[in-house]
């Protein structure tokens, strides 16, 4: 068992709290602060018990120089300012003597947060290759280090696993609630066990299908993967997504898992991919060759239901269709509406499922929405996290 924040006394210590407040800003406006509201509890801990707090986190992928207005973390110091009702600091740089003056000055509840830790990047990517001297130079910065980032959990960077080699650590309440649930889907779920896949590629989730098909009673594909599956299982699938090169991939598992893979039964198709156009829904061996598959048809989804109300455990991961356009939302909505009706404990994750279920509405009806889209996959894919693993045990 990791240490978490509870496992240390706080008081008058510097601590330094690694967040994930990789946020959708536009034009500096906050699209969705979730990510920023589900990091107060730690927060609001270190504060309550006297701690000098030092918060880091990364925005974006930062390439070129002009990428630092848009990736600056400043919006973010004014939310959370507003979220805790306590001025947060924010100092533009992510070291040197602006940085180390300001914090030798803290006192107890403070709070500061510096500029974007993949500034950083901008020299040898020194964030994201955690390079060995900055880790330790942003140790040298605090007393202790508390891990909260669950949606970064995933990367071995600087900022997670290069700070934790210096200094005691633990876990955030976040990170700590994170691994909770998400070890309700590896360690013994309840039976059965249905996880839902959609989005567009198969290649993005191979891992994770070969490592979940172990333990799921039932897989129901949607969304773009579905027609690579589709068309490996012999169907036309005219215009639709379809990655070639993982057909082999698809055929191997429809062959090892007959009964377990559900592929779609019938589509909507369009033959372009915008709003107001016509569309049909087919059964999935009328595709015709202009068309292109941009959703579950109503019939998939009578299926999918049949499976999802028999379930006791579900994970989703990926959109059924191309929710984006409201014509191609309603498998998204249709699925979220049957899970939310579904007495089985719920496990949402990823960034697109996420924003499709909070977007429409079904966010209190299941039971746990994963902050990590790449981080809750990749903890399910059964990889070791080194970020993780680098944190004190108890
Ligand atoms: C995320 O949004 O998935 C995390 O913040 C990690 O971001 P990254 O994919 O750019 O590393």
């Amino acid at each position: 068992m990791k240490k978490t924040i509870k496992d240390y006394d706080l008081k008058g210590k510097k601590v330094i709290i690694r967040c994930d407040f990789n946020v959708p800003i536009e034009g500096g406006v906050i699209k969705d602060d979730n990510r920023i509201r589900q990091s107060l509890k730690t927060i609001r801990y270190a504060r309550k018990m006297g701690a000098k707090v030092i918060l880091l986190s990364h925005l974006g992928r930062v390439k070129t120089e002009e990428d630092k207005e848009k990736y600056t973390l400043r919006p973010v110091a004014e939310a959370l300012s507003k979220l805790l009702r306590k001025k947060v600091i924010f100092i533009n740089k992510t070291r040197g003597k602006e940085v180390e003056e300001t914090i030798k000055n803290m006192k107890e509840k403070d709070v500061i947060l510096l500029e974007n830790t993949r500034f950083e990047d901008l020299e040898k990517q020194k964030e994201s290759k955690n390079d060995k001297r900055l880790g330790k130079y942003w140790a040298s910065l605090g007393d202790i280090y508390i891990n909260d980032a669950f949606g970064t959990i995933h990367r071995s960077h600087a900022s997670n696993l290069g700070i934790a080699k210096h200094l005691k650590s633990g876990v955030g309440f976040l990170v700590e609630k994170e691994i909770k649930e998400l070890e309700k889907l590896t360690k013994n779920p309840k039976k059965p066990y249905t996880i839902i896949l959609g989005g567009s590629k198969v290649s993005d989730k191979i891992n994770l299908l070969k490592n979940l098909s172990k333990k799921a009673d039932y897989i129901l594909i949607g969304g773009g993967m579905a027609f690579t599956f589709l068309n490996a299982a012999g169907f036309n699938i005219g215009s639709s997504l379809c990655e070639k090169e993982e057909i082999p991939f698809c055929k191997q598992l429809l062959e090892d898992y007959p009964d377990k893979i559900i592929l779609p039964i019938d589509i909507i198709t369009a033959k372009e991919i915008k709003q107001n156009v016509k569309t049909k829904n087919r059964f999935v061996n009328e595709i015709e060759e202009d068309e292109i598959g941009l959703d579950i048809g109503k019939k998939t989804l009578e299926v999918f239901k049949q499976y999802i109300d028999d379930s006791k455990t579900i994970f989703w991961n990926g959109p059924m269709g191309y929710f984006e356009i409201k014509d191609f939302s309603k498998g998204t909505k249709g699925l979220c509406e049957v899970i939310a009706n579904s007495k089985a404990y719920k496990i949402i994750g990823g960034g697109d499922t996420a924003r499709a279920v909070t977007e429409m509405g079904y966010e209190k009806k299941v039971n746990h929405i994963s902050t990590g889209g790449g981080a809750s996959l990749t903890f399910l894919e059964g990889v070791k996290l080194k970020a993780l693993d680098s944190i004190n045990e108890k």
